[in-house]
């Protein structure tokens, strides 16, 4: 934990929504009395039926209940779209600036928005999606995905998207899961000069789903696909014909907006449902305060439609605010490692918020790539994903920043909704490293681990849990709400755990130490153990599989698996290969395993359970430190590991 602080600027505070002061008093306020906090702030949307009930929640154990402004009612996308239309309608809503630089960026205006958005929801709404039916989206980094979400959202409909680097097994396995009547797809996703064939992948998923899905497939490269009949429907030439206008739904604030699968400790991924007036609510607060973004700015966040950030911060939360944001299709290397900095001087991008693992990787070429471009326009810039060493944070501040940008370490989850730990720019000096303080509304605890009992010394070491709702939190896991409770719920009774280790310090900012569960966090993206395990064990020459994480240089963490073969087996570097291929298949290209070790056995307690504990330390290279080994039914299976170990040092 380094100690070094960086206070905003005297200026910089001075021109900013939120300064120390304001800080303050605004975070008392909302602890001491969060119905009249929240029942204030939730007017920042527009409501067609305004709410009288703020706050209704219930965080027992078996009666979990979380409400927000349960009886407003209001329509998602109007408030990001159409309130705006009297006051910006020809300012830009979105930049769309494709992967390769030598195409043309689009600017879409709101009321082209506003158009773009009725169409899409008129070609759903003919291919009989109303409200409550679910969309499976699985899109390119393209307009059509924010029109996709706007349109869901202005008919009722729930969407989920999945990523589009995901597999068809994924793929048809979250279509299934939410009973999807449409999946929207693409051709193809260009990225970085390579091209995914998404409606191949789409073809595919879909021979495991139910004949009845429907799939709208926007053309988007002109690539070859192969078309059915009757199944398939071809969204350019319905959405010309389409009219612009479509009436929007009047939802209760606790419809669900969207479902999101996002990776656990135990089983296959599961569905976190946010709804809709809260979200919003919290999305947009969130966006406006935490990158003090102001009228005409144009607002950057890096990653990708399928995970929550790009919900959260490439769509809802900047459109709610009437802000422009933008849309990157590419990759941050390509056509090499001056692309973000190009985007940035091209776009006059104000805010720019991206993971460490992209720092990490762009530091690594050197930083003429920085040098080169002019990034006199960026004002804020912001990091989330994983903690981001001290280096990283330099860098970014030496470099892109110039020393003149607050630098917003946002921690937060799928789960969340919004940024919950986080430095406001104008109001909280930062620390490289830290997430600092909690954002308003937010009451971050540490629990001792065993006892679960609260830490109430400042200095404190433990895991992170919330003690109260805010209006962002998801409501419930899509068709499992006993799920929801087990791992969010049950373990620290009265609280909602995070899954994350954290230390606070003497000045109460928090210091994000990683996940304390199976679950493992590469390159910013989540991904449970369990998950590649399952999808290891299920290749014929595979008999058992362990997979824990590991310190890598770029991505944070990489995935090492330890693999026992069937009897007869021979392990050989081309199995190596066949295996990594295998996940990329059943997974997708994230969950590829880093290191393969082959075990030919594995480190077990007399009942059976492997110890994640010793694989953990051995494939951090740290096997001096293995504990207690005497409650193993085979030590000598450590000692072959540890001779045998993939990551040396
Ligand atoms: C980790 C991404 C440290 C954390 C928005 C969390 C972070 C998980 C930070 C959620 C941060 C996210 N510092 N760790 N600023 N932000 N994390 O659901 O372990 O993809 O639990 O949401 O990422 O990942 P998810």
């Amino acid at each position: 934990m380094s100690d070094t602080t960086y206070p905003p600027s005297a200026e910089f505070a001075s021109n900013a929504h939120v300064d120390a002061a304001k800080y303050k008093e605004m975070y008392a306020a909302s602890i001491n009395d969060p119905v009249a906090f929240w029942g204030e702030h939730g007017k920042r949307i527009d409501w067609i039926k305004p709410y009288t009930r703020v706050k209704d929640v219930n965080y027992d154990f078996g009666n979990v209940s979380i409400k927000w402004f349960e009886d407003g009612t209001l329509n998602v996308a109007a408030n990001c779209i159409d309130r705006h239309l009297e006051a910006r309608g020809d300012s830009t809503a979105i930049i769309w600036e494709p992967d390769n630089p030598e195409d043309a960026a689009q600017h879409i205006t709101y009321r082209e928005l506003y158009e773009n958005t009725c169409r899409m929801a008129n070609v759903l709404k003919d291919m009989g999606v109303g409200r409550g039916d679910r969309v499976v989206l699985y899109l390119p980094m393209i307009p059509e995905a924010a029109y996709a979400m706007l349109a869901c959202a202005r008919i009722g409909a729930i969407h989920s998207i999945v990523f589009a680097g995901f597999s068809p097994d994924a793929l048809s396995a979250r279509i299934n899961g939410c009973q999807a009547k449409v999946v929207i797809t693409a051709d193809e996703a260009p990225r970085g000069g390579r091209k995914t064939a998404l409606k191949s992948n789409t073809d595919a998923a879909l021979l495991h789903c139910s004949d009845k899905v429907k799939c709208l497939v926007v053309k988007h490269t002109g690539g070859q696909t192969t078309w059915i009949e009757g199944r398939d429907h071809d969204y350019n030439a319905l959405a010309s014909e389409a009219a612009t206008d479509c009436p929007p739904e009047e939802m209760n604030a606790e419809d669900p907006l969207f479902i999101l699968y996002t990776s656990g400790s135990t089983g296959q991924p599961k569905g976190v449902v946010h709804t809709s007036g809260g979200y919003l609510v919290y999305a947009a607060m969130t966006q406006e305060l935490v990158f003090d973004y102001h009228e005409g700015d144009v607002f950057w966040c890096t990653a990708d439609v399928g995970w929550v950030t790009g919900h959260s911060y490439i769509v809802y939360g900047p459109l709610a605010n009437g802000a422009t944001t933008l849309m990157f299709e590419g990759v941050p290397t390509y056509p090499d490692a001056s692309r973000f900095w190009q985007v940035c001087e091209k776009h006059k991008v104000n805010q720019f918020y991206t993971a460490p693992t992209a720092i990490r990787a762009l530091m690594g070429q050197g930083t003429e790539y920085v040098s080169k471009c002019d990034l006199s326009s960026l004002k804020v810039l912001g990091t989330v994903g994983e903690p981001i060493n001290p280096e990283a944070w330099n860098w970014y501040n030496d470099n892109v920043g110039q020393g003149r940008c607050p630098i917003v370490d946002t921690w937060w989850q799928t789960e969340t909704g919004g940024h919950l730990l986080t430095p406001l720019p104008g109001a909280i000096p930062t620390k490289p490293g830290s997430a600092t303080l909690p954002f308003f509304g937010i009451e971050p605890v540490v629990l001792e681990p065993e006892s679960g009992k609260e830490i109430t010394d400042t200095e404190a070491s433990g895991v992170l849990a919330l003690k109260d709702s805010w209006p962002g939190q998801m409501r419930t896991v899509w068709g499992d709400h006993e799920r929801f409770e087990a791992t969010y719920f049950q373990q620290y009774k009265g609280y909602y755990f995070s899954g994350d280790g954290c230390k606070r310090d003497a000045d109460g900012y928090y210091w994000i130490t990683g996940r304390v569960d199976d679950v493992i966090n590469v390159s910013g993206h989540r991904m449970g153990t369990a998950e590649v395990e399952s999808a290891l064990v299920a290749h014929a020459k595979v008999a058992e599989a362990a997979v824990v994480g590991y310190p890598h240089n770029i991505k944070g963490q990489g995935i090492y698996a330890y693999v026992t073969l069937m009897n007869d087996v021979e392990p050989t570097e081309e199995l190596r290969k066949e295996l990594e291929t295998w996940v990329r298949t059943e997974i997708g290209p994230i969950a590829k395993p880093d290191l393969i070790q082959w075990a030919p056995g594995l480190p077990k307690t007399r009942s059976g359970k492997i110890m994640r504990r010793i694989l953990r330390k051995i494939a951090e290279d740290d096997y001096g430190a293995l504990g207690d080994t005497s409650t193993l039914a085979d030590p000598g299976v450590v000692d072959e590991l540890i001779e045998n170990r993939m990551n040396r040092g």
